[in-house]
């Protein structure tokens, strides 16, 4: 594997394969210094024009972790303040070596371009509304821990503002692939307009899905892809008809899991007691994405030996 673009530039088999190797990053986060020498020498660039919390830290730790050297660069501190273009960008810091570099941007299809300018392996840390594979991962690994090691016939309901969510995409082919049965559920608004050939049920109605569910996954309404466009009448009349509410937990299933890729808003699609509570696995996943970037960084740019 060159590049981590998309969640299908990995079959069954390589899907398990990360997941596999993601436990022996797990032991190795667990030990009094979780650090291996396993990429000395190998030089990481982030990229990230938008903004990020978990996948940048994750990822810069992940690295780190695996003894790269990380080149950190953040857009408000850049020359692409000064018109620089991303070709550009990229050749500057190719020019300076690199081994990998992770890229986030709004732009769909951004990474896919990345990949046509450099030398170096590129990971797709979320572009526009289109993938996020290593949440994807991170999130197949999380519930093959809490449901595995076979996800079949676990029955997930992805539940928001499912058009503009590209870890709705990426979440759909991993899960799919493992054997879930996923139900989207949102206002028709918040829909993608097709939906054809997703392996998905669609539902409008939440209250009608809950009592069946097995994961209910919660996605953040992403503002800052409606582009002022209005989709729901209010954020109240939102959370009261698709908001994991307390109410509304505790007519799950007693083992009904609850996920979240971050960041949260909490009061408008999960209740804060809810997002705290003993079924949510939140933090958990944050925890294994480090562990998960660390299996995709190995993967692409190690040199096969074994993780020590
Ligand atoms: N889940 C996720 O991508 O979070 P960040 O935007 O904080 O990276």
């Amino acid at each position: 594997m060159k590049h981590l673009l998309s969640i299908d530039d990995l079959d069954v088999e390589g899907l398990t394969e990360l997941l596999d190797l993601s436990e022996q990053f797990v032991a190795v986060n667990q030990r009094e210094i979780p650090k291996v020498p396993a990429l000395r020498g190998k030089v990481v660039a982030s990229l990230f024009y938008e903004d990020s919390t978990r996948t940048r830290l994750s990822f810069e730790t992940a690295a780190k972790r695996l003894s790269c050297d990380v080149m950190t660069f953040t857009v408000s501190q850049s020359s692409v303040k000064k018109g620089e273009s991303l070709l550009d960008t990229v050749q500057t810091i190719e020019a300076m070596g690199i081994d990998a570099i992770v890229v986030r941007h709004a732009a769909a299809g951004a990474p896919h371009r990345v990949a046509g300018w450099t030398a170096a392996s590129v990971v797709n840390a979320g572009d526009g509304r289109h993938e996020h594979p290593t949440q994807a991962l991170l999130d197949a690994f999380t519930l093959r821990r809490h449901r595995g090691p076979s996800l079949d016939g676990c029955r997930v309901a992805i539940v928001g503002d499912i058009a503009n969510s590209r870890v709705a995409r990426s979440d759909v082919i991993a899960l799919h692939a493992l054997g879930c049965d996923v139900t989207l559920v949102g206002p028709p608004t918040l829909m993608p307009p097709r939906l054809d050939g997703w392996p998905v049920t669609v539902a409008y109605d939440l209250d009608d899905v809950l009592p069946d569910v097995d994961v209910v996954y919660l996605l953040r309404i992403q503002k800052e892809r409606l582009g002022g466009a209005v989709d729901f009448p209010t954020l109240r009349e939102y959370a009261s008809r698709w908001g994991l509410t307390a109410e509304r937990a505790a007519r799950l299933k007693p083992d009904t899991l609850v996920m979240h890729p971050g960041p949260m808003n909490r009061g408008v699609e999960i209740a804060a007691d809810v997002a705290d509570s003993a079924r949510s696995l939140v933090t958990e996943q944050v925890a294994n994405g480090v562990a998960v970037r660390m299996a995709v960084l190995w993967s692409l740019i190690g040199s096969g030996g074994p993780v020590v």
